[in-house]
């Protein structure tokens, strides 16, 4: 018997940056190809999935998994202002009908951190006409794409360019204390590690800061600015409601075309806790995580969860990962009871079905994805005994990719790829969570 309720969805997400390959449009593609770049290697192929989805959904499917969350790219939709490519509207007709075809429930993201590049070169997520773009873009997915989806997320991780604006801030910080501190060469790598250890997504803190200069030549070159503000750059409070703004306006084109869509966005949760004396700075970051975006999303049909870790505070700030805490190749702590956490804290101040769009962990060692999964899972369950309406557990990732700036070395997949063959195998995972 499934430990979970009847109609539940189970199952894996991926984003179409880090899986399709040749992304060329994108503005993220343009920034793994310069000298200057902060990503360890580029995206390239990637492992392939735009030829190869039916195979991915497939595997997917006999797993016994029946959601599939994937993000269709603007970038291939227009990838010149105003220009709207039909192919590549045919393409994503083809992999949700591929879903259907599986009995797969498809949840549609509608940007999943890259854009195309002539968006960011008119001024990109601070810029206030972005909005209006972004939504024409998704009222023209739903007119072509709408009676093939149910479920449609806007935005991925909305609140990312907020957490990305105070990690670097806080890295530049450590980085001066322990300069002045110690004069050592390794400093800057020590602070870097202890940063990207608190930062949820790939990022490598060291070459962005080092690069900087130089970087800034390169973009006013390539992107014809010294600062691109693509989706993930540190953002400025302005540009952290702009998203909320642009949600809205996608919200109301995707109603307008077909109301019955169900529509939400994503934000990346951590399970925020506090030692005695740091409640209030606990409070402030869960202000900034996730309270000061209630009133733009309590309308919504559904409200996407992504969890991974959990914060620690005190009174100083973040705290160091407890000494022998198991870590992820991300250098954060595995720590699966943090999604149940979140999942209690949300729906308290939402009162909305709640999805949760990811979760996950990158390990070598695929017992600890199961033991990570188990315990997740059951934690959801306890929420939806208590009576929360939790409608949906997609694991991050489908199968190992690109994971930003960190390239391909990190492996949150339920299924390994071999990247010179395009070889997929299954992992143990894959059909401990379809049994499920
Ligand atoms: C993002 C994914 C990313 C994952 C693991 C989330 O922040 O939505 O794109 O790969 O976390 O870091």
């Amino acid at each position: 018997m499934s430990r979970f309720p009847e109609g539940f969805l189970v199952g894996a997400a991926t984003a179409a940056h880090q899986v399709e390959g040749n992304n060329v449009n994108s503005d993220y593609w343009a920034m793994e190809q310069m000298q200057y770049t902060s990503f360890t290697e580029p995206s390239l192929a990637a492992v392939d999935h735009y030829h190869r989805y039916e195979e991915d959904i497939s595997m997917l499917a006999a797993a016994g998994l029946n959601s599939y969350r994937f993000s269709i790219e603007w970038a291939r939709i227009e990838p010149r202002e105003g220009e709207f490519d039909e192919r590549e509207v045919e393409h994503y007709r083809k992999v949700l009908e591929c879903c259907h075809a599986h009995k797969v429930e498809p949840v549609v993201t509608l940007l999943h951190f890259t854009s195309p590049k002539w968006v960011i070169e008119k001024g990109g997520w601070e810029e206030p006409q972005t909005i209006t773009y972004f939504a024409r873009y998704c009222r023209y997915v739903t007119q072509q794409l709408g009676s093939l989806m149910h479920y449609v997320c806007t935005i991925n991780e909305a609140n990312m360019g907020l957490q990305i604006a105070a990690i670097s801030a806080r890295f530049q910080v450590q980085m001066m204390a322990k300069m002045k501190q110690a004069q050592q060469a390794n400093a800057s790598e020590e602070a870097a590690k202890s940063t990207e250890g608190s930062v949820q997504v790939g990022l490598n803190m060291q070459k962005m800061m080092a690069n900087m200069e130089k970087q800034k030549a390169e973009n006013l070159e390539v992107f014809g600015t010294e600062t691109p503000q693509v989706f993930v750059s540190a953002r400025t409070p302005e540009g952290d409601i702009l998203a909320m703004k642009a949600h809205q306006a996608a919200k109301k084109a995707i109603k307008e075309v077909n109301p019955k869509l169900q529509v939400g966005l994503s934000l990346s949760l951590h399970d925020i806790q506090a030692k005695p004396g740091g409640e209030e700075v606990a409070a402030k970051e869960w202000e900034e995580e996730f309270l000061h975006y209630v009133p733009y999303i309590k309308d919504d049909d559904f409200f996407g969860l992504q969890n991974y870790t959990r914060s620690v505070y005190d009174e100083n700030g973040i705290c160091a990962t407890p000494e022998g805490a198991e870590l992820t190749q991300m250098d954060y702590e595995i720590y699966p009871q943090a999604l149940a956490a979140c999942i209690r804290k949300a729906y308290a101040l939402l009162q909305l079905p709640i999805m949760v769009t990811e979760n996950g962990i990158a390990v070598s060692d695929d017992e600890k994805r199961v033991r990570f999964i188990d315990e997740a899972t059951k934690g959801v369950c306890d929420c939806i005994a208590e009576g929360i309406p939790v409608t949906g557990y997609l694991y991050w990732s489908l199968m190992d990719n690109f994971e930003w700036q960190k390239g391909y070395s990190m492996t949150f997949g339920l299924i390994e790829v071999d990247r010179t063959t395009m070889t997929r195998s299954a992992k143990p995972s894959l059909a401990y969570l379809g049994g499920l």
